[in-house]
C-alpha cells in the first residue's frame, strides 16, 4: 500500500474525528431513518463530507461508499468505504464510545483499514500483510481458548421491535456461556478491541459494509478470525459477523448453529 493512501485516511479519520468530539457536547438535531430507533444527527453528516471531499480531492479515480452519501462510481477498481460516525445511538446521547471507520477495497478485498477513536485518542491502522497497530504499537489478539473465559460483545438490528430474527435468543445463550457480553453501541470499536485482545469475541446478525470494512482487517492482521455466521467467508455488502480470536471461533459457530441451524462449513 502506497503511503499516500494511508496517510490520507489517517488524516481524513483523525479531522473527522475531533470534529466529532468537538460537537459531542452540543444539542444535536436528530432525523429518523425508516425506524424510531435508527438515528442520524447532523454531525453523521458533516464528518462524511470532510472524509470524503479529502479521498475525492486526492484520488479521484476511486469510487467511493459512504453510510450516509451513498455509493459513487470509480474507474479505478478500488473503493473506499466509509462510517462517518459508528456509535451515532450514543453521539446523541453525548456518549464518548463513537469511532470514525475508513476501509480501501482493492478488486473486492480489503487492503487498508483506518479507525479512529477521538475520545481515547487511539488510532488503529492495518494494512493487508502488514499487521495491525494502535498508536503504532503492533497488535495481538487475546488467547482466550473457552467461551467460558471470554468476554463477547454483540450489537441488535435497527428493526428490534419488529425483527423475529433480532438476536435476542442468541444473546441470552451467549450471556450464559461467556465471561459477559457486551453491548456497548459501536462495531467499528468492538472490531478495532478484538484486535487489541481487550474483548475475545463479537457476532452481529446484520450490518453495513461500512461498519465492518476496515475493522475485519483489523482483526484479522492481529491474528483473529472473521466469518459470516455459519463459518464461511464474510459478505462484505451484507455483512452478517462473526470475529473472534481464532480460538474460540468454532465455540461461538456452534452455539449459533445450535440456535439458527446450519453448523460450521
Ligand atoms: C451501528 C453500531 C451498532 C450496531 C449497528 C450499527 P451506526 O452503527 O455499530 O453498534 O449494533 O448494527 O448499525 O448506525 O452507529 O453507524
Ligand atoms: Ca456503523
Ligand atoms: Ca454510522
Amino acid at each position: 500500500m502506497a503511503s499516500l493512501e494511508r496517510r490520507v485516511a489517517i488524516d481524513a479519520a483523525r479531522a473527522a474525528g475531533h470534529l466529532l468530539k468537538s460537537e459531542l457536547p452540543g444539542s444535536r438535531r436528530i432525523a429518523y431513518k425508516g425506524s424510531p430507533t435508527n438515528l442520524v444527527t447532523e454531525m453523521d453528516a458533516r464528518a462524511e463530507e470532510l472524509i470524503v471531499g479529502r479521498l475525492a480531492a486526492a484520488f479521484p479515480d476511486d469510487a467511493v461508499l459512504g453510510e450516509e452519501c451513498g455509493a459513487t462510481a470509480g474507474r479505478s477498481g478500488r473503493r473506499w468505504i466509509i462510517d462517518p460516525l459508528d456509535g451515532t445511538t450514543n453521539y446523541a446521547h453525548g456518549l464518548p464510545t463513537f469511532a470514525v471507520s475508513i476501509g480501501l477495497e482493492t478488486d473486492k478485498r480489503v487492503e487498508l483499514g483506518v479507525v479512529f477513536d477521538p475520545n481515547l485518542d487511539e488510532l488503529f491502522v492495518a494494512e493487508r500483510g502488514r499487521g495491525a497497530t494502535v498508536n503504532d504499537r503492533p497488535l495481538t489478539v487475546s488467547t482466550a481458548a473457552t467461551l467460558d473465559e471470554s468476554l463477547l460483545a454483540t450489537g441488535f438490528p435497527y428493526n428490534i421491535r419488529e425483527a423475529k430474527d433480532n438476536n435476542l435468543t442468541e444473546y441470552a445463550a451467549f450471556s450464559v456461556r461467556a465471561r459477559a457480553v457486551r453491548r456497548m453501541g459501536s462495531a467499528v470499536l468492538y472490531l478495532a478491541w478484538l484486535a487489541t485482545g481487550r474483548l475475545d469475541g463479537y457476532w452481529e446478525l446484520r450490518l453495513g459494509p461500512w461498519d465492518v470494512a476496515a475493522g475485519s482487517l483489523l482483526v484479522e492482521e492481529a491474528g483473529g478470525r472473521v466469518t459470516n455466521l455459519t463459518g464461511g467467508a464474510l459478505d462484505i455488502d451484507a455483512p452478517a459477523l462473526v470475529a473472534s480470536n481464532g480460538r474460540i471461533h468454532d465455540a461461538i459457530l456452534a452455539v449459533l448453529g445450535a440456535i439458527r441451524g446450519g453448523g460450521p462449513t
